[in-house]
C-alpha cells in the first residue's frame, strides 16, 4: 500500500457528529477522541490515558475535563493533566497529546502529525456543504479496505457502468475519454469526463425531473491526500453554460469524499453529494441520499473484496493499466512522493 502521508489535514468527523458525548475514531492509526466544550469549541486528543493507557473515550465529561473512567486522571482541553489520585504532585509528564482541530465547510479536520507545521490555510475547501444556496446529504461508511484503493475507485468513473448500472452507470461513461491534467505545483489531479449526448442514469432523472437525453459533465478535482471533488452538470442535450459563465438551465451536483485512513487496512469513507435545485425537497434529499449511499456501499463491497485479494497474494503481483487510469496513476505518484516514498514504485 502507498504509505500514510503525514503532517496533512484529514476530515475526522462531521462537525455534527461531535457534541458533549465522547467520540472515538482512530485516523492514520492513532486513536483520538473529539468532544466539544460547553462553550462550543472541539477538542481532539490522545485517546489513551498517560496511567494505564485506558480510552478517554471510555471516560466521562466533567465541564471540559475528561476524567479518566479507570483511576480519575483529570485532563484539560489542552491535554495537561491537572488532578491524579492519592497524591498532590502531578508529574510533568502527565499529558496526553492534543491535535490541532479546524471546522469547516461542515468536517471537523484533525491535522496528523507536527503540531508546529499545522498551518490552517493548506486545508482544501468544500464550500457548497455549508452553502444555503444548496442542499447537501451526507454519511460516513466504514471500508474494510486500505484508503489508496478508495482513491483508485474515485479517479476512474469508468467503474459507474459496471458496477453502478441503474444508478449513476450508464454506457456512455466507460466508452468516453478522459482527459487528465496534474497541477503539480498545487498537487492538484484534475480528471474530465465531458458527454454530450448520454442517456440519464436514474440518479439524476428522477432528482432533476429532466426526461430523455443528458449532457454530462464530470469534472474531478483531487486534492490528495484527503479530499475529493466530482463537480457533476447534467442539462438537457445541447444545453451548455451561457459564455459568461452563468448556467441557469444546468443542474449541478457537487459530490464531495473525503477519504481519511483508519488503519493500514481500513478507511473512513466520508461522502456528501450538494445540489443547486430542488433545495429543501425532501423527497428528492431522501431519494438521492438513499442512492447515493447504495452507490457508495457497492463500491465497498467491491473494494473490501480486492483488500482480501491484495493481503492474501504474494508479493510483487502486476497490474496492467489503460488510459482510463492515468488520474489513478497520477494519484498514486503524487501520494507516494507526500509520504516520502520512491517514484519508481508508483504503479503499484
Ligand atoms: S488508566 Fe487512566 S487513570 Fe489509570
Ligand atoms: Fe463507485
Amino acid at each position: 500500500m502507498t504509505a500514510f502521508v503525514r503532517d496533512q489535514w484529514y476530515v475526522a468527523a462531521y462537525g455534527s457528529e461531535v457534541g458533549r458525548d465522547l467520540l472515538a475514531r482512530t485516523i492514520l492509526g492513532e486513536p483520538i477522541v473529539f468532544y466539544r466544550t460547553e462553550a462550543g469549541e472541539v477538542v481532539a486528543l490522545a485517546d489513551r490515558c498517560v496511567h494505564r493507557r485506558y480510552p478517554l473515550s471510555e471516560s466521562r465529561l466533567d465541564g471540559d475535563r475528561i476524567v479518566c473512567g479507570y483511576h480519575g486522571f483529570t485532563y484539560e482541553p489542552s491535554g495537561s493533566c491537572v488532578f491524579v489520585p492519592g497524591q498532590s504532585r502531578i508529574p510533568r509528564t502527565a499529558r496526553v497529546p492534543s491535535y490541532p482541530v479546524v471546522e469547516q465547510d461542515s468536517f471537523v479536520w484533525v491535522w496528523i502529525g507536527d503540531p508546529a507545521r499545522a498551518d490552517t490555510t493548506l486545508i482544501p475547501r468544500a464550500p457548497w456543504l455549508a452553502d444555503p444556496a444548496y442542499t447537501t446529504v451526507c454519511g460516513m461508511e466504514p471500508l474494510a479496505a486500505r484508503y489508496d484503493l478508495l482513491v483508485d475507485n474515485l479517479m476512474d468513473l469508468s467503474h459507474e457502468t459496471y458496477l453502478h448500472g441503474g444508478y449513476i452507470g450508464t454506457p456512455e461513461v466507460a466508452n468516453t475519454p478522459i482527459t487528465t491534467e496534474v497541477d503539480e505545483d498545487r498537487r492538484i489531479i484534475y480528471v474530465s469526463r465531458h458527454m454530450d449526448d448520454a442517456a440519464c442514469p436514474p440518479f439524476y432523472a428522477k432528482s432533476t425531473g429532466i426526461q430523455g437525453r443528458i449532457t454530462r459533465w464530470q469534472d474531478i478535482e483531487y486534492h490528495p491526500p484527503c479530499l475529493y471533488l466530482l463537480h457533476s452538470r447534467i442539462a438537457p442535450v445541447g444545453v451548455l453554460p451561457n459564455a459568461d459563465g452563468t448556467d441557469p438551465d444546468g443542474f449541478h451536483v457537487e459530490v464531495v469524499y473525503a477519504i481519511t485512513p483508519e488503519t493500514e487496512h481500513s478507511t473512513h469513507d466520508f461522502w456528501a453529494v450538494a445540489r443547486d435545485f430542488a433545495l429543501g425537497d425532501q423527497e428528492v434529499s431522501d431519494f438521492l441520499a438513499q442512492s447515493n449511499r447504495t452507490v457508495v456501499l457497492q463500491d465497498v463491497e467491491a473494494l473490501d473484496i480486492l483488500e482480501r485479494v491484495i493481503q492474501a497474494e504474494p508479493q510483487g503481483y502486476q497490474e496492467l493499466s489503460v488510459n482510463i487510469d492515468t488520474g489513478g496513476l497520477a494519484a498514486r505518484r503524487i501520494l507516494k512522493k507526500m509520504a516520502g516514498e520512491p517514484e519508481k514504485a508508483a504503479t503499484r
